[in-house]
């Protein structure tokens, strides 16, 4: 996949004004109370550290980590917790940090996983995209920056076979691009 053939979606501009506004509706939400946001690895890195630069309650961070794409383009249909180490969060509240919602599955498989281990005070499930044409699953996320077509994107964490995560926008290939 050579970059240049890669068509901008959501320029760093965009990003960060929709990111601003996102983070607005949730310290109206949150109102001053403390909140633990759990980013979800590799892909919501970007969008999880630029949202809690403008989140203004006490605010502690943790990391998890899961998998199911296959390496390139194609997600496996299964979840894996490759990490999913968290503190005590009974009576906490609890934001999840994603960076696409695509068939559903990841965050069925964390919120479930919340709801078995932990009564949280509440749990939020955040996402800057929103594929909501990919959905097997009943679930919608609380928060989402933009509805996006079911095109492969990459850039601003999300990858193709691992590269392209550090760029500051979003764009997509076409499908013949990816082959
Ligand atoms: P889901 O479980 O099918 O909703 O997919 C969730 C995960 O698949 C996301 O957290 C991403 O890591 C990955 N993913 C889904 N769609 C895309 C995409 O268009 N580009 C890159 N990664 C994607």
């Amino acid at each position: 996949m050579n970059i240049n053939n890669l068509k901008i979606l959501f320029t760093e501009e965009q990003l960060q004004e929709r990111i601003k506004k996102l983070a607005e509706e949730m310290n109206k939400f949150y109102n001053g109370e403390e909140v633990y946001a759990v980013c979800v690895l590799k892909g919501a890195v970007m969008f999880a550290t630029d949202l809690v630069k403008h989140l203004d309650m006490p605010l502690k961070m943790e990391f998890i980590r899961l998998s199911s794409y296959n390496g390139n383009t194609s997600t496996s249909g299964k979840v894996n917790a490759v990490d999913i180490s968290l503190p005590d969060l009974n009576g906490k509240n609890v934001l999840i940090i994603e960076d696409i919602v695509d068939t559903g599955l990841t965050a069925k498989f964390l919120l479930d996983f919340m709801n078995c281990n932990f009564h949280t005070k509440s749990t939020k499930f955040c996402s800057l995209l929103d594929k909501k044409i990919a959905r097997v699953t009943e679930v919608e996320p609380d928060y989402y920056g933009f509805e996006v077509d079911d095109k492969f994107l990459i850039g601003y964490g999300l990858d193709y076979d691992g590269y392209y995560r550090n760029l500051r926008y979003i764009g997509y290939a076409e499908k013949s691009a990816l082959e």
